[in-house]
Formats: structure tokens, sequence, C-alpha cells
């Protein structure tokens, strides 16, 4: 049985447009479960091609991106049950009947990337288009293609797309520039099943990468490393099924954190891990909140103070880009001056425009020797009294950031272009609501 949702609460007309309206000035207590790993669950998805054999995941976040990972695995000829009362994805890829990606699904998020690695590793070739994603900055391909190709395979670029082809892949050294997430995950599964040895040099060593990478290996392929900045695979002749649980989403887990803190409430989050939340555990103890770990649960509790904190975004173990926007309504109610070092996305502070819409005033600086834009510091001048206004997400932790500033805001906050939240975050206005956040998804004529 094949079975798909609708995640959209309320569907807009011509007429009417979506929004989050959130009234201010309440303080958020109680507990609240995390759910599954966006970044994690896509991977999941994706990795399920390199097997004909069953893969189970469960504790996947019933979001908008899985529902389209769910479809283009369907088109490349996977069987897959979504079932969202349980949180459960059953994917079959006994045949791949394509190896050129349908452009529609293929743009539809930044992880369909990562298939081409599985596909390239069974099918022997993968045609694609470039992804679509967040428009965060420049998100190139370069060190996915060139792994490729120190595995044997030809990759022609062309107004048609992309093409890789090997009819057998061979293990490789590769080196990245840079420790690229997605990079990482495509060529570490398409080596899973290449001949001989491949050595990735300079891997991202994200929690989202060791969990897919030890989700791998359970399906018998041979990796270590993960973690570190060099991942070494032994390929095999086959990988089988597997039931995996996805890890928990740690961004999602930021999110509420914050909204804790920011309101001067305590939350408890269910189902986190400690390693991977202490970059912002740091900044949170730095900002003068209390913060508590024991066994898969986090307390956070706002201090009697804010101060201002720095904070430059860097891979694993960095600070997270996806977590910048989130911290950022925090940092305007902080006493001082924050500094904001955006190092991975060179266009990732330009939400911060919405956010002076509401009072904040935050001050972004340009730097790159001959003019170009290579990455942007914001200083943050806190604390400042945010009010209510109609404000556009531009991204899913942009759209998160806006929301969080919401809930300091004097009066109503409206947030449009709500179908980034869908993609990221499921049950967020439950989950909000469930803490003591007074806000509603609903459609507001145009
Ligand atoms: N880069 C290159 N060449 C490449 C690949 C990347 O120059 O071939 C550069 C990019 O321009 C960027 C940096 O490397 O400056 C980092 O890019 P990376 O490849 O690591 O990012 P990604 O794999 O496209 C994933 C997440 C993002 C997250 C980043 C960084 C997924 C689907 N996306 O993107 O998540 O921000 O890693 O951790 O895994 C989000 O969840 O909101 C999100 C945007």
């Amino acid at each position: 049985m094949t079975q798909s949702t609708t995640i959209a609460p309320a569907t807009p007309s011509d007429q009417t447009e979506r929004v989050l309206r959130i009234r201010g000035h309440h303080r958020l207590s109680g507990k609240v479960q995390i759910g599954g790993a966006k970044n994690f669950a896509l991977k999941a998805l994706a990795a399920t091609l390199l097997t004909t054999d069953e893969v189970v995941l469960t504790n996947v976040p019933m979001i908008a991106d899985v529902i389209s990972m769910a479809e283009l695995l369907r088109a490349f000829g996977a069987e897959v049950d979504v079932l969202p009362e349980d949180d459960r994805v059953v994917v079959r890829a006994k045949t791949i009947i394509r190896t050129d990606a349908p452009p529609e699904l293929f743009k539809a998020t930044r992880a369909s990337v990562v298939v081409t690695g599985p596909v390239l590793a069974r099918m022997g070739e993968i045609s694609f288009h470039m992804p679509g994603g967040d428009d965060i900055g420049r998100r190139p391909i370069d060190m996915h293609l060139r792994g490729f190709e120190r595995m044997g395979a030809t990759v022609t670029q062309d107004a048609e797309g992309i093409t890789a082809s090997a009819a057998k892949l061979r293990g490789a050294r590769i080196y990245m520039d840079y420790p690229s997430h997605t990079g990482t995950e495509a060529l570490l599964m398409a080596s899973t099943l290449a001949s001989g040895t491949t050595t990735i040099t300079n891997a991202s060593a994200e929690p989202e990468i060791v969990a897919l990478g030890n989700m791998l290996n359970r399906m018998g392929a041979r990796i270590t490393g993960l973690g570190s900045p060099t991942i070494v695979v032994e390929g095999v002749e086959r990988l089988q099924g597997v039931s995996e649980v996805c890890m928990p989403d740690r961004l999602e887990a930021g999110t509420y954190a914050i909204a804790g803190v920011i309101t001067g409430g305590e939350i408890e989050l269910h189902d986190v891990r400690e390693p991977d939340m202490l970059p912002l555990t740091e900044k949170l103890l730095q900002a003068g909140a209390d913060v508590w770990f024991r066994d898969n649960r986090m307390l956070v509790r706002a201090g009697d103070r804010l101060d201002a904190v720095d904070i430059q975004t860097l891979p694993f173990p960095g600070f997270p880009t996806d977590m910048q926007a989130t911290l950022m309504p925090l940092l305007t109610q902080a006493t001082g001056i924050s500094r904001v070092q955006e190092r991975v996305y060179e266009d990732r502070l330009r939400y911060t425009d919405e956010l002076l819409k509401m009072g904040a005033d935050i001050r972004v600086e340009r730097f790159g020797e001959h003019g170009e834009k290579l990455a942007t510091t914001a200083h943050v001048y806190g604390p400042t009294p945010l009010h209510g206004a109609r404000v556009k997400s531009l991204d899913i932790r942009s759209a998160v950031s806006l929301v969080l500033a919401g809930l300091v805001a004097e009066g109503e906050t409206e947030v449009t272009d709500v179908y980034h939240i869908d993609r990221g975050y499921a049950r967020f206005v439950e989950k909000l609501s469930g803490l003591g956040a007074d806000l509603e998804d609903t459609l507001i004529s145009i």
C-alpha cells in the first residue's frame, strides 16, 4: 500500500494568504518531544536505494521535505509507504527503473542531491539538474562531482543537466576542499558499493553523517573514521535491509530551547543528544541561561540576565549555520553587542532585514577582498524591545527566527511564506502552543 500525507493545515486561495500569527509576551514552560532529524531522515531515505531489501525508518519527521523525497524515490521505482500515524516510512527499492532524476522532484529539496551517490553506485549512471533548497548563498556541487570522477566516473555538464556514469565505481583517495555536508554523504554512499577502498579526507563530521554511516554499516557497509576528518570505506558487493530509528533533530531541539530562554521560561526537551547540542549549550550558558542534561533529556531555564554573546558559524563541532538565525532573536534581547559571523553561506543574514521591521538593531557588514561577498557579520545591539509586524520568511531557519522574535514582541506578528516551516518542522504550532505560546496558523485576505 502506498500512502502520502498532506502537511499544510490551511490551503490558501487567490484571495488568501497563509500566515502564522503570534501574540507575544507569554512565558513558555513545559515539556516537548523532539522529533527525528530532517537532515538525517532525508539521507536515510536516499540510502534505501542502495539495497533491493526493505528498509524501515522510524521516528521520521512528517515534514514536506520528507514527502518530496518519498516522491523522488517512487519516481526511481521504489515502493514507499509513508505512515504518518506512527512516523514511519517503509521503502522497497527492488528495481530502479530510471537513471534520470525528474527535474521538478529533484529541485524540490537540496537533499535530493544525495540520491546521486546510491543511483550511480547501483545503476552505473545518474542524470540530474542542479538541486534546489534554501536560497542562502552559493551552493555548488563541484566537490560531489570531483569525488565521483576520482572514483572513475565520467561527468558531463551541459544545458540539459549533469550526467555521471561508471560501469563500476572504484575506490579512490578523495580530498574535499571544504567539509561539505551533502558532498560527504553522496560520496560516502557511492563508495559503499565501489570496488576497493575509498578515503575521504576533510570529510564532514556532522552528527547526521555519523548516523548515516552507522546505518550503512548496519546494512553491511564497511566504514570507519565516522565523525573524524578522514572516513575510510571498504567497498562491498551488496547491502541489505535495515530497521533504523532516526536520530533526534538538534536544530528542532535548539529552537524550543531558545524559545524557552527568550521568553524567560523553562523547557524540558525529550530525546536530545548532549554532544550534538554542545555548540548551542555553550552559547546559552554564556548568555546567562541554565542548562542541564540527564539521560536523553535537556532542561533549559532562563537566568536573571541575558548577556550578549559572539558566534561564528562553522562545520561541526563549530556553531551550526542552521542555528544562526534561530539564535538571533535572543541576541536582540541580550544586553550588549553580539557579533554573529556567518562563515558558511554569504547570504544567510538577509533575513535580519525582517527583524529590523520588528524594531531590532542589527547592522550587517560584508567582507571580501575584491568587493565580493565572502562572509557577513552582524552586529546585534541589545536589548531592543520588539514590536509586532508582518514579516516574510526566506527559508526554513529564518521563518523560525521570525516566529521566535514574535514570541517576545509587543502586539501581533504575522509571519508569511509559512511553507518554509512545513519543510523542516513537524507539528510546529502544536508544540509551541503546548508550551504556552499564543499563535495560530491561519488564512488572511490579500
Ligand atoms: N560548497 C562548495 N562546493 C561544494 C559543496 C559545498 O563550495 O561542492 C560550499 C557551499 O557553497 C557552502 C559550504 O560549502 O559555502 C557548505 O555547504 P554544504 O555542502 O556543507 O551544505 P549542504 O550540504 O548543501 C547541508 C544542509 C544545510 C546546512 C549545511 C551546512 C542538507 C539537506 N542541508 O547543506 O541545511 O545548512 O549542510 O551544515 O543536509 C537546513 O537544514 O536549513 C539547511 C540549509
